[in-house]
């Protein structure tokens, strides 16, 4: 791949799985450079990280002979990572402060260029406000984090905070270098709505949302842009995707105006299971209550929920987006239906939406893991393409969108 990677490691006891990391990343012949603060030199010696990369590994900003290193290393850096990063950075970087190597290659960085954070702490350290308001700071600025794991950490508390694992690590970082022929800006949802019945009770759906998790995914690994709506609790994707989230309809339609409106998208991968009913009114011992409104008492008196129809959100993408290119990729299940039925409910269904592409399967022919036999069906006519699972389906959506999509800037 050709790439360089400058590699700036803090004072946490996950440096030993950093230097696998950059053993991995050696060895699929990135170029990698190694900035280390000086707690990291306390867990990982200078000549392992030197054996490592061939390089010598850098501490000090006023080191003699190398004192616009901030400088030049971020010009030579295609991808920065922190990893492991400590408590204590992050709430540097998010403040700003430039008094050692590793802040100032962070203020000095070209912001065009992807930098990744891979966190690593106990648990009661990643969660502490401050720890949380640097993270939310700093992606806003257009850091990425990767994910942290969950489980026990080195100091024998468990939760959240461990360093996620070196080959996840080694994903993200070639993820962040795609460069796919066109970059796209895709849109993806996912997941269930819920309809709120009372306070705490909800009409919802089986979705899981693992197939947009892993579209978005895929999207984000081949270089584009992407950006996940995923319904609370649904699946999540990789660390590269920003993520947004909803509950109800309601919640699903204002952000897709909010996000259609606002920013310019080349595509929508429509996969989220938009509720067809909402809750009008709940009728119980002849009073009719509001959905959503105090949690109601349980009874024998039979509960009568009152549905109204909604909206097929999918129908309105493209005059809500700034894009009136904008491509749509709306999807349709069946439960156990003959092929002339499937091909009345796409040829719908691509009518009404003006839909570029239908994603079709069916429940009867879904398997365990990673099987999902789906159709692409597409409104220009050609012949449909088959996918037999979700990484097929990724693969070719992928390069339909990559056909199909004219993006802009
Ligand atoms: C044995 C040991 C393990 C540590 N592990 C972590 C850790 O995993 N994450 C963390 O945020 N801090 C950890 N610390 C604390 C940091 O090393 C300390 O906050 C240090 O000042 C960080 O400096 P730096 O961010 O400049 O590298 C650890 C300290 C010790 C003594």
């Amino acid at each position: 791949m050709n790439t360089n990677i400058l590699f700036i490691l803090t004072g946490s006891i996950a440096g030993f799985k950093a230097c696998e990391v950059i053993s991995q990343l050696v060895q699929r012949g990135h170029g990698v450079r190694t900035v280390a603060t000086k707690a990291a030199l306390q867990f990982v010696g200078p000549a392992t990280l030197e054996g490592l990369t061939g390089s010598a590994v850098m501490t000090d900003l006023f080191a003699p002979g190398a004192a616009l290193e901030h400088i030049n290393l971020t010009r030579w850096a295609d991808v920065i990572i922190v990893c492991p990063a400590t408590a204590n950075t992050i709430n540097r970087l998010a403040a700003g402060l430039a008094d050692d190597l590793a802040g100032s290659l962070f203020l000095a960085h070209d912001r065009k260029k992807p930098f990744l954070i891979a966190p690593a702490m106990n648990p009661a350290m990643w969660s502490h406000p401050a720890t949380v308001a640097a993270v939310d700071r700093l992606k806003q600025w257009g850091v990425c984090f990767l994910p942290v794991g969950e489980g026990r950490t080195a100091c024998g508390e468990v939760g959240e905070g461990r360093l996620a694992e070196p080959m996840e690590i080694v994903a993200a970082v070639e993820a962040s270098l795609a460069k796919p022929v066109k970059r796209l800006r895709v849109l993806v949802t996912s997941g269930g709505t819920s309809e709120p019945i009372d306070g705490v009770r909800v009409l919802t759906n089986t979705s899981t949302g693992r197939t947009g998790a892993d579209l978005a995914s895929y999207l984000a690994r081949q270089g584009h842009e992407v950006v996940l709506l995923r319904a609370r609790p649904a699946a999540i994707a990789e660390a590269t995707v920003r993520e947004e989230t909803f509950s109800s309809f309601a919640e699903l339609a204002a952000a897709l105006k909010r996000l259609l409106s606002g920013d310019h998208f080349d595509a929508v991968v429509h996969a989220a299971a938009v509720s067809d009913f909402g809750v009008e009114a709940v009728v119980s011992a002849g009073v009719v209550h509001q959905p959503g409104g105090a949690k109601m008492e349980s009874g024998p008196e039979p509960v009568t929920l009152r549905l109204c129809a909604l909206p097929k959100l999918v129908d309105s993408l493209r005059s809500q987006s700034r894009n009136r290119q904008l491509t749509v990729v709306a999807f349709k299940l069946t439960a156990g239906a003959a092929p002339a039925a499937v091909s009345a409910a796409v040829a719908t269904l691509l009518k009404r939406s003006s839909a570029d592409f239908v994603v079709h399967n069916d429940l009867a022919d879904r398997g365990s893991g990673g099987d999902f036999p789906a159709s692409i069906y597409r409104r220009d006519g050609a012949a449909e393409v088959r996918c037999a699972t979700r990484r097929d389906l990724a693969v070719a959506l992928e390069q339909l969108l990559v056909a199909g999509a004219q993006p802009v800037g």
